[in-house]
């Protein structure tokens, strides 16, 4: 082997594992930005040398070219469905229905796995490389969506991700410590085929961000997780599948040949998590019934800490061999069962669609409704997404509507009931006026959105405001939308800019300030001026800039300045940004108003420059894990020891959690040691600390 392919072997590997820790663990190591140079320095060897591409190669995840139809593909087994339980009650009938089948199953174990609403799909891999990925179809012949899946970074191309290795030699030097890369058990052999059976889908928190990049674009939003999940995955063009934040679960090994899997559900879970796939961290496992009906019925009861849509939890038998002897009826396995979770799609009246204009001047429709009560929860306003969705599916006011709710998304109208109209419903049309500043209202050729143009408009300014002092944002506490309200009315603020240069009397002159309130309010507004660029850049409200897409931009601009600096190709060279928000940046930036904002800003001292990334540029051992520390250390302070991590680019934090990845513990360590053990967070000493950066 040349150096050359040497290079590219360790490239490939680190990139995988990289990968693993971000998509799969959700615990990366390094930014974003070095992932993307390592991709780009991968993807030069793979020009220059285009015979040594292989499919695994992560370079291979987007670039098929588009198909004009899915082939279709035979599943090596039946893909099934499930009988539904509803309640407790209900699936106590089912135990006792298998029970009398085969008095094994009373004595049995269960294992339960939250039920995923999104769309099943089916990966065939041989020889550990990832060869194939199908839709269910009929449960017999699916869809070849191969080109599809390769996109979603949660699937392995390649498994297992890694084999015992615990680093990777980088050009940092030894990249330390996988924590949790799967060390694979050596019980069973990996088959030379073998077929795995997932739930594809999009995370409430992801699709929120969606379709907020989408609306501030003045684009089209998505109408529900689900949906936006199934259309991207039936896209004949795999790039378009790619821009799509799609993610998967791994639940089912459908077949195994040529080698050996384990026989029982829950041992297979760990398998396949041990294979490197991304499996769910909520599935359990009980030696009886009544412990998996507890369980279940607190999942319902918490169902919107779920961070994705759940509309169950599917109980199965454990031991499969048992469980497969049951049989089936109709498409449904008798050996398991989905306890299902009541509805969230309620029916009730739709008194109202008000007008909201957003910080962009986009005029949003929302619902005003009957309220009506949601998992717990009142429901009195939906989201209406844009006027051609009230067109298209003919919303009417005063019609009687099916709504949902579900996690942290905003509740949706799905449609209206037409049966139920009384003739006197009114039809809804786009505004004509701003409904806040009374300006003419424009709609932008191929957007889907009516905006107010109005630069003076005081709503948008409002909302800008409102957005720059959020706490995803410059967080300045204490200041609500009343207040916010108060002084734009009052002609006190006119940018954001204006808040650093309030004075003490013009508050106190202002309805409801005292003393304290104003010197509170003063003292927020000033510590903000210490906030990270990041936080800044959000906080301007540039299209398309929200929290992600500013921790992009610091991890490769050092200052507002630099960033000014950058050109619309610059902008495209980051993963993730693409023209509309390359543009949107440039355009931001030449506009006289924001120039101005900028220096008033720089004038009350808000100037941030990102120097994590310029430690982190160099050397950065310990980018992207989180320590925790306790006891006495022998030779230096705590404070010593944070600085020392942090000076790494690790991050120290108070409390120990799933999400620490080390505890550095010195003498006298109490409950944060007891703690760590018992979450198997890994435990080092001072002088361990120093090993690692040497
Ligand atoms: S097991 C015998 N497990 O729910 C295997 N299904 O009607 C039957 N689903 O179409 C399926 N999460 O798409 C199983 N952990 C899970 C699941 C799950 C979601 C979906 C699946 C299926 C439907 C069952």
């Amino acid at each position: 082997m040349t150096d050359i392919q040497q290079k590219l072997k360790t490239l490939r590997e680190e990139i995988r594992q990289h990968n693993y820790r971000y998509h799969v663990l959700d615990a990366p190591i390094i930014s974003d930005g070095e992932y993307d140079r390592l991709l780009h320095e991968l993807k030069a060897i793979e020009a220059e040398h285009p015979e040594w591409i292989t499919p695994d190669s992560p370079s291979q995840r987007a670039g098929a070219p588009p198909a004009s139809k899915f082939d279709k593909v035979r599943h090596p087994a039946p893909i099934l469905s499930l009988a539904n339980a509803f309640g407790a009650d209900d699936a106590r009938a089912w135990f006792e229905r298998v029970c009398k089948l085969d008095e094994r199953v009373s004595e049995s174990a269960f294992t339960v796995e939250p039920k995923i609403d999104g769309l099943s799909v089916v990966l065939h891999y041989r020889d550990g490389i990832f060869v194939q990925g199908a839709t269910r179809g009929d449960g017999e012949i699916g869809e070849d969506i191969t080109a599809n899946l390769r996109t979603i970074k949660a699937i392995p191309l390649k498994i297992p991700v890694s084999s015992n290795q615990s680093s990777v030699v980088s050009e940092q030097g030894e990249l330390p410590l996988f924590k949790d890369s799967p060390a694979l058990n050596t019980e069973y052999s990996l088959p030379e085929y073998l077929v795995v059976r997932g739930e594809v889908f999009i995370s409430h928190k992801d699709f929120a961000s969606l379709n907020e990049r989408l609306s501030e674009a003045g684009e089209k939003t998505y109408q529900n997780p689900r949906n936006t999940a199934a259309g991207a995955l039936r896209q004949l063009d795999s790039s378009i599948t790619a821009q799509r934040p799609l993610t998967l679960l791994i639940y089912q090994i459908v077949h195994a040949e040529g080698g050996t899997v384990p026989n029982s559900q829950w041992e297979r879970l760990e398998y396949l998590r041990e294979l490197g796939f991304p499996v769910s961290v909520d599935s359990r496992n009980f030696s009886n019934i009544e412990e998996t009906i507890t369980y279940c019925a607190n999942w319902e009861e918490a169902r919107d800490q779920l961070p994705y849509e759940a509309d169950g939890i599917v109980i199965k038998i454990d031991d499969l061999e048992l469980s497969d002897s049951l049989g089936i009826v109709g498409k449904d396995p008798r050996g398991a069962t989905a306890y299902k979770f009541p509805s969230l799609e309620v029916t009730t009246t739709l008194k109202d669609i008000q007008i909201e204009v957003g910080r962009t001047g986009v005029l949003t429709p929302k619902a005003v409704l009957e309220p009506v009560e949601i998992n717990g929860v009142t429901v009195s306003n939906a989201t209406l997404h844009n006027f051609d969705f009230i067109a298209e599916k003919d919303i009417r006011i005063g019609d009687r509507v099916l709504v949902k709710r579900a996690g942290e998304v905003i509740p949706y109208i799905i449609a209206s009931i037409t049966e139920a109209r009384s003739g006197h419903e009114r039809p809804v049309h786009p505004p004509k006026k701003c409904p806040a500043c009374e300006q003419t209202v424009e709609k932008i050729q191929d957007e889907v959105a009516y905006y107010c143009i109005n630069a003076a408009c005081p709503a948008q300014l409002i909302r800008n405001i409102q957005h720059f002092v959020s706490r995803g944002a410059m967080d300045i506490v204490g200041l609500g939308i009343k207040i916010v309200e108060q002084l734009v009315n009052e002609g006190l603020v006119g940018d954001v800019a204006d808040l650093y240069t309030l004075e003490k009397e013009t508050l106190l002159a202002l309805e409801g300030f005292k003393e304290k309130k104003a010197d509170n309010l003063l003292n927020a507004i000033a510590a903000s001026t210490a906030q990270p660029l990041t936080r800044l850049l959000t906080g301007l409200g540039i299209r398309g800039v929200g929290e992600s897409v500013a921790a992009d931009l610091t991890d490769h601009f050092a200052d507002l300045d630099a960033l000014r600096a950058a050109t619309q190709d610059d902008l495209e060279a980051i993963e993730g940004i693409g023209p509309n928000i390359a543009a949107a940046i440039v355009d931001w930036f030449l506009l006289p108003f924001n120039q101005q904002i900028l220096g008033k800003l720089r004038d009350a001292g808000l100037n941030p420059s990102n120097q994590l990334s310029v430690v982190s540029d160099q050397s950065s051992v310990f980018s992207g894990l989180t320590f925790v520390i306790t006891g006495t250390l022998p030779t230096m302070t705590r404070a010593e020891a944070k600085e020392f991590i942090q000076e790494q680019g690790g991050k120290v934090t108070g409390s120990v959690s799933k999400k620490t990845d080390y505890l550095l513990a010195g003498e006298k360590a109490g409950s944060k040691l007891t703690k760590a053990e018992g979450l198997g967070v890994k435990i080092i000493s001072e002088d361990e600390l120093k090993e690692m950066v040497n």
